[in-house]
C-alpha cells in the first residue's frame, strides 16, 4: 500500500514511523515533512494546506491511503475533496471538522447535548464582549472563535487582560478572521489530560490515556505553548475516572453526532479538565494531538497501519487495539524564544549520530543544511523514551536529552513528574 501523511510536526514523524512497521506498507510520502521525516520516507514540496495539489499527487502516484495531521487541511474540506476523487483519507469532512475550527460550533453542540463542559457566552460585537467582561467574576477564559494556531486563548486574571485581548482579537485583528467572534467562558479549575477515540462513523474506539504539558516552563508555569511533552499511560485517568469520561462525555458526543447527522470520522481529541475524578470538556480537536500522538504510537502493540486505514475504511470493528506494557514519554525541545519569537536556521550540532536504545527523537520544527539538522519552527525535537514504569521512561529519556546540543533549545525538566507522583 501506497500512504501520504499530510503535515510537517513530530505527530507526522511518529505516523510515518509506526506505519513503515506495518508489512502492508510499501511506500510512504509525507508533504511537506522535515528533515526527520525525510530520513525515513519520501518528501513531497507541498503545502499541508494546499489540498488542490496534494490531491494531484495522490491521484498521480495512486496513493492508497491519505493520512491527514494538521487541522488547517481539515478545516478546508481535504478530505470532502478527497473523497469526491474516489481516495480513500483518514480524517474528518469540513462539517464535523468545525468542531475544532469553531469554538462557538463546539459549546453550542456541547449545550445542546447536555456534555460538561464550562459555561459560556459568544459575541461578535466588541463592545458587547467589554460589556460582558466589565461584569464578570475573575479568573475567565478568552477564546477566538477560529483557528489560530494554539495562540488564541487566553486565561485572564482582571478586567484588564481581558480587555486587552478582546482588543487584540476584535479590534486588532491578530488572528484576522479567526478572532471576528470570540467566546468567553468560565475558568475550569482541575488537572488537564487528552483523551483519544477513532471512529469510522459507527463503531468507537477510545485510546489509551495521554497527558501534555501545555506551559512552557517547569510546574506548569509561564505561557501556554502547543506542547512541551507528554506521557502515556497517564494515572490520572484510572478506571473510574475513564469510565466516568466514556458514560458522561464519550457516549454523549456521539449519540449527539446521530442526532445533529453529523458523520465524523478519523480520530477526535478530547482536551479535558479533571476533578475529583469527573471531567468536563475544555474543546475539541479533530485531529491527533502533537505531542501525545508521540507516547501514545510508541506504546502501539497492533498495526499502526491497520488503525488509519481500517478507519477509513469503516472496518474498525475488526481492529484488536493491542498496547505494550510499557510506559512512553515525550521531552520536546524547543526553539529559545518560543513561544514568541525565535531564530531560524541555528544548527542543532551532532544530531544524527546520537542513538540510545530505546529512544526515538521525532522532529517537528527542522529542515537540513549542509547535512547539519537546523531549527526551521518553534517546537523542534519530540526525544521519545520507553520502560517498564514511567520512572524508567522518563530517566532513559533525560539521559538522551541532556546529550542533545541545547545550546538554541529550552525544554521542561519535569515532564511526567505529574504522573509520578500520583503512582501508589
Ligand atoms: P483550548 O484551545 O480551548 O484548549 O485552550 C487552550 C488552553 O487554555 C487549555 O489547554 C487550557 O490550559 C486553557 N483553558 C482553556 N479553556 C479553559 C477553561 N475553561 N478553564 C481553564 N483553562 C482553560
Ligand atoms: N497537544 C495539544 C494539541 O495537539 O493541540
Amino acid at each position: 500500500m501506497k500512504v501520504l501523511v499530510v503535515g510537517s510536526g513530530g505527530r507526522e514523524h511518529a505516523i510515518c514511523w509506526s506505519i513503515l512497521k506495518s508489512n502492508k506498507v510499501s511506500k510512504v510520502f509525507c508533504a511537506p515533512g522535515n528533515a526527520g521525516i525525510g530520513d525515513i520516507v519520501d518528501l513531497v514540496n507541498i503545502d499541508s494546506d494546499d489540498i488542490a495539489n496534494l490531491l494531484g499527487f495522490a491521484l498521480s502516484n495512486k496513493i492508497d491511503l491519505t493520512i491527514v495531521g494538521p487541522e488547517q487541511p481539515l478545516s478546508v474540506g481535504i478530505v470532502d475533496l478527497f473523497r469526491e476523487n474516489g481516495l480513500l483519507i483518514f480524517g474528518p469532512n469540513k462539517d464535523s471538522a468545525q468542531l475544532e475550527s469553531s469554538k462557538e460550533f463546539s459549546k453550542i453542540f456541547m449545550k445542546k447535548h447536555h456534555i460538561p463542559t464550562a459555561n459560556f457566552e459568544s459575541f461578535s460585537d466588541y463592545d458587547e464582549a467589554i460589556k460582558f467582561v466589565s461584569n464578570s467574576n475573575y479568573p475567565l477564559v478568552v477564546k477566538a472563535d477560529g483557528l489560530a494556531a494554539g495562540k488564541g486563548v487566553r486565561v485572564c486574571f482582571n478586567l484588564e487582560e481581558a480587555s486587552e485581548f478582546l482588543t487584540f482579537l476584535m479590534q486588532d485583528k491578530i488572528f484576522s478572521l479567526s478572532g471576528e467572534k470570540v467566546v468567553i467562558e468560565e475558568f475550569l479549575e482541575g488537572e488537564e489530560a487528552s483523551f483519544f477515540v477513532f471512529t469510522d462513523g459507527r463503531t468507537i474506539l477510545p485510546l489509551d490515556s495521554s497527558q501534555d504539558h501545555k506551559r512552557l516552563l517547569d510546574n506548569d508555569l509561564g505561557p501556554n505553548t502547543g506542547g512541551m511533552g507528554a506521557y502515556s499511560p497517564a494515572p490520572i485517568i484510572d478506571h473510574e475516572t475513564r469510565d466516568n469520561i466514556m458514560n458522561d462525555i464519550v457516549h454523549p458526543v456521539f449519540a449527539g453526532f446521530k442526532k445533529d447527522s453529523i458523520n465524523y470520522t478519523g480520530v477526535l481529541y478530547i482536551g479535558l479538565m479533571i476533578k475529583n475524578k469527573k471531567s468536563k470538556v475544555v474543546e475539541f480537536n479533530c485531529r491527533f494531538g502533537d505531542p501525545e500522538t508521540q507516547p501514545l504510537l510508541y506504546r502501539l502493540d497492533s498495526d499502526a497501519f491497520d488503525l488509519f486505514y481500517m478507519t477509513a475504511k469503516e472496518e474498525l470493528k475488526d481492529y484488536k487495539l493491542l498496547w505494550k506494557k510499557k510506559s512512553s514519554v515525550t521531552v520536546v525541545m524547543a526553539a529559545k524564544g518560543y513561544p514568541g519569537k525565535y531564530d531560524l536556521d541555528k544548527p542543532i550540532k551532532n544530531l544524527s549520530k546520537l542513538r540510545t536504545q530505546g529512544v526515538t527523537i521525532f522532529h517537528a520544527g527542522t529542515s537540513k543544511i549542509d547535512n547539519e539538522v537546523c531549527i526551521n519552527g518553534g517546537r523542534v525535537l519530540g526525544v521519545t523514551a520507553e520502560g517498564d514504569s514511567l520512572e524508567d521512561a522518563v530517566a532513559l529519556v533525560y539521559e538522551s536529552v541532556f546529550k542533545i546540543d541545547s545550546t538554541n533549545l529550552v525544554y521542561r525538566k519535569d515532564i511526567g513528574q505529574k504522573g509520578l507522583r500520583k503512582k501508589p
